[in-house]
């Protein structure tokens, strides 16, 4: 991933940002030491980005697009009152068995439900209304995912969208994952149904609320 902004503004930033829970401390190394694509994750500095979300919004059912490790579910439930609930769904078994341990260890794990298999198919199944979605799985789906979730948002809730910098190759699509985010932004920018803002924070994060 392409850092936008000097690796020393970046580490000042991280530096300056709240720490994470001891658990998704673990979470991240064990993610880092066995799995291929560690990257996914989300970090920690866009972790605390989405867990002040949940709290300043005061979220109470929250939807996950793209669970992997499960560190950034985890990171929004600590923020999730008692009664509170996260769905989140992924189609890898192995990433998600990595998460199910963590979120067995926390206090905060008995929010989530995993619902393993296609996003679109969960998102079909389940019932609004969510306060804050969160899509963050294949970005060829981005577009699917934003309009069927759509209804199921409720009129003032969050939707948060990640990697929509893609390293920058937005700006000049190549790969079909290019392309399929370019047009995911454009899609974004032209929906009167929510007010939307770019942020460069890391890869790139869309922040929109439905009005
Ligand atoms: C970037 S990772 C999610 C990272 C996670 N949100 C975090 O920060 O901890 C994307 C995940 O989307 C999942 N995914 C890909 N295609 C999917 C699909 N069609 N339905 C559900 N999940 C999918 C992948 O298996 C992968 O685990």
């Amino acid at each position: 991933m392409l850092n936008f902004i000097p690796k020393k503004i970046e580490d000042y930033c991280a530096d300056n940002t709240s720490p994470e829970s001891p658990l998704l401390k673990k979470l991240a190394e064990e993610t880092h030491a066995t799995m291929s694509n560690p990257q996914m994750l989300i970090g920690r500095v866009e972790g605390v980005f989405l867990k002040l979300l949940v709290k300043i919004t005061s979220a109470r059912r929250i939807l996950e697009i793209g669970s992997f490790t499960g560190y950034s579910a985890l990171m929004m439930a600590e923020a999730l009152p008692e009664d509170g609930r996260l769905i989140t769904c992924d189609i890898d078994p192995r990433a998600t068995g990595i998460a199910r341990r963590y979120w067995d260890s926390s206090p905060h794990g008995r929010k989530i439900e995993l619902k393993l298999g296609p996003a679109l198919q969960t998102i079909e199944e389940i019932e609004g209304p969510f306060d804050l979605v969160f899509i963050d799985a294949d970005k060829e789906n981005y577009i699917r995912y934003w309009d069927e979730c759509m209804p199921k948002i409720r009129s003032g809730g969050v939707i948060i969208a990640d990697n929509v910098l893609w390293s920058g190759r937005v700006l000049a699509p190549k790969e079909k994952s290019d392309r399929a985010l370019a047009a995911f932004n454009n899609h974004v920018r032209n929906d009167r149904r929510v007010d939307a803002v770019m942020l460069a924070i890391r890869d790139g994060i869309t922040l929109a609320c439905k009005r």
